[in-house]
């Protein structure tokens, strides 16, 4: 299996991107708790130069919370604000707005001593797609949100949306792709359902898939679909497929619906949390 974006859609997003990053205080950049690292393209440090950053672990829910304290030491050692949460149920949200202003604290005591008080924070959310920036945008913003409207001159039309009297949001997300350095950042967001199911081998998606759950959360295939993990990861498939009787052709083992099955499981949390990537200590990199 092979890897690859359309170079043409980074260049764009990547252009509306810088524009807007003139326009707001801080960056609140999502990435995929189960992934990092991978779901996370590093332009975004060049592009956020300047601007307070904060980095939200979402779908936390789907990830080892182990890893996920983890993945928060990681960042705040970086010098980054990070914060856990779930978008979709609304965990950890609450706790953000707080967040924020620490976040932009040096900006809100620059404004002060320049007589500039109450001026809200502008922020805009970035993040790779389906990586929950809009389910996140609405959990913040709410049904109480209001867009406070153009202000022509000053957002050059942009629509904000106000959190609260400190808090304003660049409704439009900013898209990043994810950056390919290697082949297993492909992989990775291939079992994350990132890219689409249709461009993919599944079987060989799901093969690859035993291979990493068998190594780094040995018992949890086993348990679920009562197989034995051997080392042969299409084996452990052709085994899933017998217990959930994934049949074609009267009683040939069917791969392809036993492997869409298992990522299935994977990707909605079935198979319980599950962290695709740890943190790598400097003295180990
Ligand atoms: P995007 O704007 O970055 O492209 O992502 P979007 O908000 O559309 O979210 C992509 C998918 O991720 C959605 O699922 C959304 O519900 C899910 N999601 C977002 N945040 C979280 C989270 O914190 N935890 C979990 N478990 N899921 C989250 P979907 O299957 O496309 O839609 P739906 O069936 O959930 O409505």
């Amino acid at each position: 299996m092979y890897f690859q974006w359309y170079p043409g859609h980074m260049t764009k997003a990547k252009r509306m991107m810088q524009e807007n990053m003139k326009l707001i205080d801080l960056v609140i950049e999502l990435v995929d708790a189960r992934m990092p690292l991978s779901s996370r393209n590093p332009d975004i440090d060049e592009l956020s130069k300047n601007k307070a950053r904060l980095i939200l672990l979402n779908k936390s829910d789907l990830a080892d919370s182990r890893r996920n304290e983890e993945w928060v030491s990681y960042f705040e050692n970086k010098g980054f604000s990070c914060v856990m949460v779930n978008s979709k149920k609304g965990g950890g949200i609450k706790s953000i707005q707080n967040v924020i202003r620490e976040a932009c604290k040096e900006k809100i005591e620059r404004d002060r001593k320049r007589g500039i008080l109450n001026r809200p924070v502008r922020a805009m959310v970035v993040g790779i797609p389906n990586v929950g920036k809009s389910t996140f945008i609405n959990s913040i913003a709410g049904k109480a949100a209001a867009k406070t409207g153009n202000k022509p001159g000053v957002t050059k039309g942009k629509q904000w949306i106000r959190i609260n009297k400190n808090v304003e949001l660049l409704d439009t997300p900013g898209i990043l792709w994810p950056k390919f350095e290697d082949q297993s950042v492909g992989l990775k967001l291939a079992f994350i359902g990132s890219i689409k199911d249709e461009i993919l081998n599944i079987e060989e998606l799901g093969t690859e898939f035993i291979k990493f759950a068998v190594n780094a959360y040995p018992g949890v295939l086993s348990d679920k679909y009562e197989i034995e993990e051997t080392g042969d990861a299409f084996e452990c498939l052709r085994e899933i497929a017998e217990s959930r009787h994934c049949l074609v052709r009267g009683n040939e083992l069917d791969t392809l619906k036993a492997a869409t099955l298992l990522l299935d499981d994977f990707r909605s949390g079935r198979l319980g949390r599950m962290t695709l990537e740890e943190p790598v200590r400097e003295c180990d990199s």
